[in-house]
This record gives C-alpha cells, structure tokens and sequence, in this order.
C-alpha cells in the first residue's frame, strides 16, 4: 500500500506545485513513486514531462479515488498536487491520504483561507479518521527584522487540527529556477533551498 500524500491549498500561487515537484523527486529516492497532478494547469505534470529523468506522473482531473486504487499496490508513495481551488478532486484526496501538506505563505491573504480547510479536514476525518494535516510556511522573507513568520505562526496555533511543521521554506529564487530547468532544488547541489527541503522532508515522512 502507497503512502499518500496531497498537497493543497485554496489559495493559489502558495507553492503548491513547487513543493510537490521538489518532494516527488526526494521521495522517487527513497521508493517507487507517484506524482499525480490533478491542476487542468498540468504545471506539475508538464516540469516531469521536461526532465530528463522522467518522474512517473499522470494526470488526473476526476475520479481520483478510481484511478489511483488500482496503483496503490505498485507504489510506495503517492503524491497529489491539487488546484488552488475548491474541488471535487481536493474532497476526494482528503478520503485517500494519510497526509495533507498545505503550504502557505505568511500573509493575511493565504491564512484567512485556514478555517476552510480545517473545516474540510473535520469532514473528511469522519471516514479518513488517521488523516493527518500538515502547514508548512513557504516563500518566507529571510530578513530577520521581518516578524511575518512569528505573526502567521500564532495564526496557524488557533487551529489545532494542524501540524505547522518546524521547517520554515524562504523565498529563495533556486525553486523557480529549478522548476524552470524541470529539476528539484536538490538536483542543483548544495544550497539552502536544498537543506530547507531536506528538513521539510523528514518532518513529513
Ligand atoms: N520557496 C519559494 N521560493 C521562491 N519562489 C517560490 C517558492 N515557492 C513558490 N515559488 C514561486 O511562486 C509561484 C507560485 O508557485 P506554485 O506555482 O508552486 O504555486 P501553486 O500553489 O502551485 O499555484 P497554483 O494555485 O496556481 O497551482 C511560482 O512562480 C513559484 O516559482
Ligand atoms: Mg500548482
């Protein structure tokens, strides 16, 4: 049985994509693996499509739960890109997963949207009671005078149905290149982009 995990948020522009890609690469290293892009964007699907070492990936606009069951077994971990958008196919990930990743970044703008997947985390625990949901802070700004990240923290604390996640990903211009280049951070050698996703990789295993 695969490890599931969706990336989501309602809000757009939060990164999703760019975590999904970066991850998908570090978990094809520790196992057979999945990237399912579910966006019609198909940005994640495209970036493998760009690769030379093709990732597997398929993309999947309805009926997500059918389509995956029978690839459940021939994977170890699975990894679902959502739109920044309410959707049929984001419910339907909620049921299949063991974990939710919903990056946000420290703005009033992606936070307010909070209450609304908690709320659609508390719905789809009714019948996935061992989902577990994880917030990661993205494209924070990397001035220590920059209190934005302390702010969003006592934000996300009010919603206990969360895990923030102790890594903090900064705004750092190697994940844009890298999604230009179809690779990963960690494929561009050392860096601190590359040691972020590290981090953010062990907490989420
Ligand atoms: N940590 C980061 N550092 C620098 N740029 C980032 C970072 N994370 C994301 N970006 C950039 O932010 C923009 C939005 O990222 P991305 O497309 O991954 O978001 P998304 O949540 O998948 O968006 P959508 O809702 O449209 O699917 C892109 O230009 C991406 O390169
Ligand atoms: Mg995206």
């Amino acid at each position: 049985m695969a490890q599931i995990f969706t990336i989501a948020h309602r809000k757009g522009g939060v990164g999703k994509t760019t975590l999904a890609t970066n991850l998908a690469v570090a978990l094809s290293n520790k196992g057979k693996t999945l990237l399912v892009d579910t966006d019609d964007q198909k940005s994640a699907y495209n970036w493998n499509e760009y690769r030379q070492e093709k990732l597997n990936s398929i993309s999947v606009i309805e009926n997500l739960g059918k389509t995956l069951q029978p690839l459940n077994d021939e994977y170890e971990f699975i990894l679902i890109d959502i739109a920044g958008r309410d959707s049929e196919v984001f419910r339907e990930a909620l049921l299949i997963s063991d974990k939710l990743i919903v990056p946000t970044q420290a703005s009033i703008l992606d936070l307010e949207l909070l209450p609304y997947i908690a709320d659609k985390v508390t719905k789809a625990h009714k019948l996935n009671p061992d989902l577990k949901a994880y917030i990661v802070i993205n494209r924070a700004n990397a001035n220590p005078k920059n209190n934005e990240v302390a702010e969003a923290k006592k934000f996300i604390a009010k919603y206990p149905i969360f895990k923030l996640l102790n890594t903090v990903i900064h705004d750092r211009k190697q994940f844009r290149d890298a999604i230009i280049g179809g690779l990963s951070v960690s494929e561009m050698g050392s860096s601190k982009a590359h040691d972020e996703l590290n981090k953010f990789l062990i907490e989420v295993l």
